[in-house]
């Protein structure tokens, strides 16, 4: 039996060591590599960033511009992939064919179990590079509309509104996608990517990892949170004269004001700092500032009340609002994004390592005298 000073949802646990990605949560900084978010989303592409975080150091030009090919030739599905999604009930979410198709893939190639970690690169680049194809269509399908394949001459952000609505998106609207996927790329040991990890700490394969990270991932208190963020701002909120009201009324009934609190950030969220910008942004252009007036009031009274300050996802929330992208998506859009932090993670899971099979403090019973069936009450 475990000792008693454990900590509950493995807060404080450490389980590993990484290289990957660092959370200063007292600080309020997130470092890829070594490199401050901030820096990075002024200066990278969202491409420079994955490679960062999947290959331990940033781009020459030359290999961007070779990633950035790997990732294009890889983004189209497999024709049994495509039929499969087409087959699937109308019900079924993006984020729920994600994680089915993504495991389907899985049937299509080798067992990457038994392959060198070159190998197991390629493998994981491929199925990463297709999370955006699945997303959009199987968004499209389960509406009744054609999937628009992949478009070659744009980037992982611009291609993936495209394969949304045919149409080639504006500059703005490309940029703020990809800034939202940069800040989305990977975390420390967050839910989705320990899950990944311990996925891949019996030595399953990464289409296994993959798909216990999508899982994962949905739940929302982590990739659903978005969606929960903007079903508050647009159906319990509705307008800034009655976001204080709103709030006092959820804490003191202890629930939850979504996209608000962090377990490891205990100041400003730096990646909400970034897209809060792009939120203000795009909410000008769009000369619509209500979800901007609701956030002030939200950020004030959260602070006064709490000490607690937004998260990653607020800010998405508004940011995808006002890129017209539809709800379902939210989650699949972060999925697009962590995919290639949970790759990089499984592959230094794998180049280093040990099964993760954490201890337990048993509380149940020991020692009770077994009942045969016929003579249980
Ligand atoms: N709204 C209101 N109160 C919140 C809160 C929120 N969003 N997040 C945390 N709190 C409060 C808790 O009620 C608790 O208060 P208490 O000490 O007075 O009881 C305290 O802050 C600590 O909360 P706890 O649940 O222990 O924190 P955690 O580390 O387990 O949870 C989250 C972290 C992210 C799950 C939590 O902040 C949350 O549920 N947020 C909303 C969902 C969300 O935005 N998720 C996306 C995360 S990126």
């Amino acid at each position: 039996m475990a000792g008693k000073n454990f900590g509950k949802g493995l807060e404080g646990v450490t389980v590993a060591d990484t290289k990957i990605s660092f959370v200063a949560g007292m600080k309020g900084h997130l470092y890829y590599r070594g490199y401050d978010i901030k820096d990075i989303a002024g200066n990278c592409s969202f491409e420079e960033a994955a490679y960062l975080i999947v290959n331990g150091s940033l781009p020459t030009r030359k290999k961007l511009v070779a990633f950035s090919a790997e990732l294009k030739r890889e983004r189209a599905l497999p024709d049994g992939t495509v039929a499969l999604m087409k087959k699937l009930n109308k019900k079924t979410t993006p984020m729920e064919a994600l994680r089915t198709i993504v495991s389907a893939l899985g049937s299509d190639e080798p067992d990457p179990r038994d392959v060198d970690a070159h190998m197991k690169l390629k493998t994981g680049l491929s199925i990463a590079a297709k999370f955006a194809t699945i997303a959009a269509y199987s968004y499209r399908i389960r509406h009744g509309m054609k999937p628009v394949p992949p478009n070659l001459k744009l980037d992982h952000a611009a291609n993936f509104l495209y394969m949304l609505s045919g149409k080639i998106p504006d500059e703005i609207s490309s940029k703020a996608m990809d800034t939202d996927f940069l800040l989305h790329i990977d975390h420390g040991f967050n839910a989705s990517t320990f899950s990944a990890r311990v996925t891949v700490s019996t030595l399953s394969d990464l289409f296994s990892g993959f798909t216990s990270a999508v899982g994962t991932l949905k739940g929302p208190l982590h990739g659903g949170a978005a969606q929960e963020v903007i079903e508050m701002l647009d159906n319990k909120i509705r307008q800034p004269e009655d976001a204080e009201r709103y709030v006092m009324k959820i804490l003191e009934t202890h629930g939850r004001v979504m996209g608000y609190g962090h377990r490891i950030y205990k100041t400003y969220d730096p990646r909400a700092k970034v897209l809060r910008k792009n939120a203000v942004l795009l909410s000008k252009m769009r000369g619509n500032m209500k979800y901007i007036e609701i956030a002030d009031v939200l950020e004030r009274t959260m602070r006064e009340q709490k000490n607690l300050y937004p998260n990653v996802d607020f800010y998405s929330a508004i940011v995808y609002k006002h890129l017209g992208l539809p709800v379902e998506l939210y989650s699949p859009i972060f999925a697009i994004a962590r995919s290639f932090g949970w790759l990089a993670h499984m592959l230094e899971q794998y180049s280093d390592n040990r099964l993760i099979r954490p201890a337990e403090n048993f509380i149940g019973k020991t020692g009770l005298k077994f009942i045969p069936i016929e003579k249980r009450q």
